[in-house]
């Protein structure tokens, strides 16, 4: 016996009045949830459904399976989308001028996933005729919100539904209507798999024992890192070459960005780099724990930083720090369109023209260190800042002028305080 889930009623705009829908766009993974989706769908909206589903670069993903998987259920359509490039351009070329990351290390791959699989679902069901997308997060997170901004922005004319959130069946249910439906099951009866999402940008896993805040992470977790305790005993140094703020090289052989993340992640695998255990506040409300294993952002990211740093002046060093935190909780926060957003990559794009350069960064058994940087833009002297008198440009007999102003209104300060303490 299964549930009787139950359709549920709108409460957004956007959401999907039950008797207005006829044909689906379906956001589909082939996992259990999208898949009991597709049959569910069919059979209680009397719907049709066109299935979408998005490479993002995913590693190990058979997507003539997944295709298969979805005409057999009933699919009128299914579409695989390969959109690596078009993630690396337009999503994660702006994230690495913008060293985005959220809290305690998290690179937003999600995050920065979500808007365009969400532009890709209304390009395919304006394509296809569909009125309504569907997809299948749940209620508790962030891809919820990603996903039903991006559409209710970008096609104010479609409707959304989120069966998942409102149906009310648990994973056993899940289970029990999939079997009765004919929808195969990978595993069964064993305990809950791991919830995943990932791409060319990283990979995060939830659930099971990492709700546990006081449980360490089990080995098996790790499934793109190397743990780093059986990481190479030989560290490796890769070097990452910019151009205008963007990596186009790695070891000095020049790559498309997408292959060249790929190489990236593989390095940085190998050498157990990039693992990140995270509470992270969530736009919902929640707190949550997340295992990421991020080795194409750690090694890129830090890269870009460190040239990023080299080629600015002070002031755009304390400054940008603030607007790419900006950036990073906007993206986060499921408001990519959000024109600020858009306003603030002007800024980031002025800053990273000056960004070319490489950066050596030495892997050895989880551990990342910069040690060689060069640029032809470096704010950077090596007369000036060795022990040579040299140059023109700098004095040191003119340094204790200007410390007598520099420290002028600390010194005047200081003395009030002394004689307020005086006169006590
Ligand atoms: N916590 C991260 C975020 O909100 C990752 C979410 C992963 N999504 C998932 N469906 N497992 O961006």
């Amino acid at each position: 016996m299964s549930a009787q889930p139950q359709q549920s009623q709108p409460t957004a705009s956007y959401e999907a009045d039950p008797a207005q829908v006829d044909r689906v766009l379906l956001l589909y993974s082939g996992g259990l949830d999208t898949s009991v989706m597709l049959k569910w769908i069919q059979d209680s909206y009397e719907a049709e459904v066109v299935c979408l589903t998005v490479n993002l670069g995913q590693p190990g993903e058979d997507y003539k399976v997944i295709e298969d998987k979805a005409l057999a259920l009933g699919a009128a359509e299914c579409h695989v989308v390969d959109a690596r490039e078009r993630f690396a351009a337009d999503f994660l070329a702006p994230a690495i001028r913008a060293n985005a990351v959220y809290g305690n290390g998290y690179p937003l791959f999600t995050a920065l996933g979500r808007p365009l699989i969400a532009q890709l679902a209304v390009e395919y069901a304006r394509k296809t005729n569909c009125d309504t997308i569907a997809h299948g997060c749940t209620g508790k997170g962030n891809d919820q919100v990603r996903i039903e901004a991006t559409v209710a922005t970008l096609a104010p004319e479609l409707r959304t539904i989120a069966p998942v959130r409102s149906w009310q069946m648990g994973r056993d249910e899940e289970i029990a209507y999939a079997r009765e439906h004919g929808i195969p099951v990978k595993g069964g009866t064993e305990a809950a798999p791991y919830s995943i999402d990932d791409n060319l940008w990283g990979r995060s896993s939830e659930g099971r024992w990492i709700e546990d805040l006081d449980h360490a992470p089990e080995d098996d977790v790790f499934q793109l890192v190397t743990r780093p305790e059986l990481a190479p005993d030989e560290a490796e140094v890769v070097t990452v070459g910019f151009e205008a703020g963007l990596p186009v090289s790695l070891n000095g052989e020049r790559l498309g960005l997408v292959d060249l993340l790929e190489k990236a992640a593989e390095i940085g695998a190998r050498h157990g780099v990039g693992i990140v255990d995270h509470i992270e506040d969530r736009i919902v409300g929640l707190k949550v724990r997340d295992i990421y294993e991020v080795p194409a952002a750690a090694i890129v990211l830090t890269a870009h930083d460190e040239l990023e740093r080299l080629v600015g002046t002070i002031h755009q060093n304390q400054f940008k720090p603030g607007l790419d935190q900006k950036w990073g909780y906007l993206v986060y926060a499921g408001l990519w369109w959000e024109p600020l957003r858009s306003d603030l990559d002007a800024y980031m794009e002025a800053v990273n023209a000056q960004v070319t350069g490489e950066i050596g960064l030495r892997l050895y058994k989880g551990s990342l260190r910069v040690v060689t940087r060069s640029s032809p833009n470096a704010v950077y002297d090596a007369d000036l800042a060795g022990f040579s008198e040299s140059g023109g440009l700098f004095s040191q007999t003119a340094s204790p002028g200007f410390i007598e102003l520099w420290s002028l209104q600390s010194r005047m300060a200081h003395r009030i305080r002394e004689r307020e303490e005086g006169e006590q």
